[in-house]
């Protein structure tokens, strides 16, 4: 997948995927070991949501840390340097701090020049908007190259009272570089982003929040014994939503690029809920076999979990060059969107 960021500004027509990388912490926390602190079972957690284990990050570790390493690995995948980006977008909800943003800890840990890092708070959607953000960057031409990274640490987010919802989510981070794509030659197909959307409905924010301790519930110590600053999610509402609305992106996103989805190689979609990726799969009528699997494994890493679904299977070489393949994802917001890419 090398490829040099060489191209002439006007001949870029789209912007592509030089390379990819992800990072998940080493410690590994099964169902079984979930059950040792809550009420729950390795039986319900499969059967419900497909997920077997989680990684959590280790104490001292940041979200700035993993992310930086899923950005070297998908720096060294491109055959690129960190004096090559000209802008790095990180998708999190989870910064190492309020102030400043993630990114800013990335550019710094990565040693780039003062090129602009930024974060896009979109949840579980935020490397669909991150990618789509850049796209539109390199497409217009002023930026050649940009790092786009989705990260979480949502172990630390958890409130272990609540089993439905603290048994559902881990630690990681993935990462592509993105370059310019040229207009084909020779009648080969174009390669890329051939189309991304993105869409938020705020009027169901309640269903998926940390309902205190931002500018509007500042933190005291009742909203912290409530668990007000831990995440709160309506589970049976965004399960419904998300069926339906990455059935929904997803047949726009394959129309805005002109396929059908007998087109589509694979399907990379948020790992949220097996069931969820189950419904939507027999909705689009795309069979589940060509869906990038992995929340066993991960459980659901929020913005991480595209990136890092991606970057298995292109070193596993199940995506290949040339390959066609649907990205969907929804989360907090409620935000979602898709993308699909020719690699
Ligand atoms: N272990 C054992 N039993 C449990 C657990 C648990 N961990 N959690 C709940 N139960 C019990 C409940 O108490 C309930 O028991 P009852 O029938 O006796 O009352 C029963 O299991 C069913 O509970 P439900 O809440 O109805 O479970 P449901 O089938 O709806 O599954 C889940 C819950 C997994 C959360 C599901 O609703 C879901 O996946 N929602 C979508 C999550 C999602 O997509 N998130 C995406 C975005 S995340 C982001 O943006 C950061």
């Amino acid at each position: 997948m090398t490829t040099h960021v060489s191209d002439s500004p006007a001949n870029v027509v789209a912007s592509r995927i030089l390379g990819t990388g992800h990072y998940a912490p080493a410690q590994v926390v099964t169902n079984d070991d979930l059950a040792k602190k809550v009420d729950t079972s390795d039986e319900w957690i499969t059967t419900r949501t497909g997920i077997k284990q989680r990684h959590f990050a280790a104490e001292g570790e940041a979200s700035s840390d993993m992310a930086a390493a899923a950005g070297r690995a998908a720096l060294a995948m491109a055959g690129l340097n960190v004096a090559d980006l000209d802008m790095i977008i990180v998708g999190t909800v989870t910064p190492d701090h309020p102030i400043p943003g993630c990114a800013v800890h990335v550019q710094r840990k990565l040693g780039a020049d003062d090129i602009p890092a930024f974060d896009i708070a979109a949840a579980c959607a935020g490397f669909i908007y991150g990618m789509s953000i850049a796209d539109q960057f390199i497409r217009g031409g002023s930026i050649r190259c940009i790092l786009v990274i989705g990260v979480e640490l949502l172990s630390r987010k958890m409130n272990w009272d609540d089993r439905t919802t603290c048994v559902l989510f881990g630690d990681g981070a993935g990462a592509v570089v993105l370059g310019p794509a040229t207009r084909p030659v020779d009648g080969a197909p174009p390669v890329g982003i051939l189309s991304s959307l993105i869409h938020t409905d705020g009027s169901l924010a309640g269903a998926l929040n940390i309902p205190a301790c931002g500018s509007a519930e500042p933190p005291v110590l009742e909203h912290l014994e409530n668990k007000q600053d831990k995440v709160h999610m309506v589970g049976k509402d965004v399960f419904r939503t998300a069926v339906r609305n990455l059935t929904s992106c997803s047949a726009q996103a394959l129309k805005a690029s002109t396929l059908m989805s007998s087109d589509l190689d694979w399907v990379v979609a948020h790992q949220a809920n097996m069931r969820i990726i189950s419904q939507v799969s027999s909705r689009l009528g795309f069979p589940l076999e060509k869906f990038v699997i992995n929340i066993d494994n991960y459980g659901n890493t929020s913005s991480a979990s595209i990136p890092i679904a991606l970057d298995e299977a292109v070193r596993d070489g199940r995506i290949q060059p040339g390959q066609t393949v649907l990205m969907c994802a929804l989360g907090a917001g409620i935000s979602w969107g898709a993308a699909v890419v020719r690699m």
